[in-house]
C-alpha cells in the first residue's frame, strides 16, 4: 500500500491504478479504524477493482467545544489494518494540502442537513460536505462507500453529488453499507474508545432501548409514548441527556407527525453517556 500526504503525488498514484481501465473506489474516513470502517473497505474491494482509503480528521466539521483535539489518531495502526485488507493507496492530506491559506469555499446543503445532527452540531454537515466534495474532486473515484451509522450524513452526501452534478459514472455510485455493531448491539465508532468500562456497558441500552420503542411504533400508535419511555430508560442506564429520539421518512429526512405511516419510517437517536455523544438509528419495518 502506497501513502502519500500532498496531492500532486496522489494524482499520479490514481493514474496509475486506473491504467488499463480499472475502476477505484474511495472510502472517506478520519482514522481510529474499526471493524465498521473496515467492512466499507471490503464492500468496497468487491466492487471495484482498487480501494483508495481516505484519513482526515476533518477541521471543519467539528464544533468549536467539540473533540477536535481529542480524536483518536492512530495512523501506524490503521497502515496496519489497510495493509491486510489489501487497499491499494491512502491518501493521509497534511491540513495545508486539504485547506491551503486563503481557503474560503463552503459547501452548504439545505433540507436533509436540517434538524438531528445537523440541530445539535451547527455547521456540521457544512464542513462534512465540504471535505467529501473535495475528497471527490481529489481521487476522482468511480464509487464511494459510506456507512448508514451516519445515515443522514449519507442523505446530505447523495444530496450534494446531484445537486453538483459530481460526475460518477454510474448513478447508484455512493453506496451505503449497514450499520456494523458490537456483539451487544452498540453500533461501533471510534468515539466509542472515550467510553469508560462502565460507560461502555451502559451504553449497550442504547440499541436495545431502540429497539423496545421500535416493537411499540410498528404494533401501531403510541409513538410519543414509546419514545418517552426510550428517553426514561436512557437516563436510568445512565446517560446524561438526550440530544433527540426521533422519527423520519428514510429517505427525505422530513419528520413523520404523530400516527403517521411508519412503513418507511427510521429511528434516530443520539444521546451523551458522559462527555461522549453516540448516535444510532434503524429502520421501524426491518427489526
Ligand atoms: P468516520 O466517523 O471515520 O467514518 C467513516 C465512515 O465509516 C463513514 O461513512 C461512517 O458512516 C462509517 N462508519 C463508522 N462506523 C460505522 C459502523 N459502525 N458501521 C458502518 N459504518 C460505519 O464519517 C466520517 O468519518 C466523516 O464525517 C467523513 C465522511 C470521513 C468526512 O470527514
Amino acid at each position: 500500500m502506497q501513502t502519500v500526504s500532498r496531492l500532486d503525488p496522489l494524482r499520479t498514484a490514481v493514474e496509475g491504478l486506473r491504467a488499463g481501465g480499472k475502476t477505484v473506489a474511495l472510502v472517506p474516513t478520519m482514522g481510529a479504524l474499526h471493524e465498521g470502517h473496515l467492512t466499507l473497505v471490503r464492500e468496497a474491494a468487491a466492487q471495484a477493482d482498487h480501494v483508495v482509503v481516505s484519513i482526515f480528521v476533518n477541521p471543519r466539521q467539528f464544533g468549536a467545544n467539540e473533540d477536535l483535539d481529542a480524536y483518536p489518531r492512530q495512523l501506524a495502526r490503521d497502515t496496519e489494518l489497510l495493509e491486510r485488507e489489501g487497499v491499494a493507496l491512502l491518501w493521509a492530506p497534511d491540513p495545508e494540502a486539504m485547506y491551503p491559506a486563503g481557503y474560503a469555499t463552503n459547501i452548504s446543503v439545505a433540507g436533509v442537513s436540517e434538524g438531528l445532527c445537523g440541530a445539535d452540531r451547527p455547521g456540521h454537515f457544512d464542513g462534512v460536505a465540504t471535505v467529501v466534495c473535495k475528497l471527490f474532486n481529489q481521487v476522482r473515484p468511480d464509487m464511494a462507500f459510506f456507512g448508514e451509522k451516519d445515515w443522514q450524513q449519507l442523505a446530505v452526501i447523495r444530496r450534494m453529488a446531484r445537486d453538483l452534478d459530481l460526475s460518477f459514472p454510474q448513478a447508484d455510485a455512493i453506496h451505503g453499507v449497514g450499520i456494523v455493531r458490537e456483539s451487544d448491539g452498540l453500533a461501533m465508532s471510534s468515539r466509542n474508545a472515550y467510553l469508560s468500562a462502565e460507560q461502555r456497558q451502559a451504553a449497550a441500552a442504547l440499541p436495545r432501548a431502540m429497539r423496545d420503542a421500535i416493537a411499540v411504533i410498528g404494533s401501531g400508535p403510541g409513538e410519543e409514548r414509546a419514545l418517552g419511555n426510550l428517553r426514561e430508560t436512557l437516563a436510568v442506564a445512565g446517560f446524561s441527556s438526550v440530544d433527540y429520539t426521533e422519527l423520519r421518512d428514510a429517505d427525505t429526512l422530513v419528520p413523520l407527525a404523530n400516527g403517521a405511516n411508519t412503513e418507511n419510517a427510521r429511528l434516530f437517536v443520539a444521546a451523551r453517556i458522559g462527555g461522549t455523544r453516540l448516535i444510532d438509528n434503524m429502520s421501524v419495518a426491518e427489526e
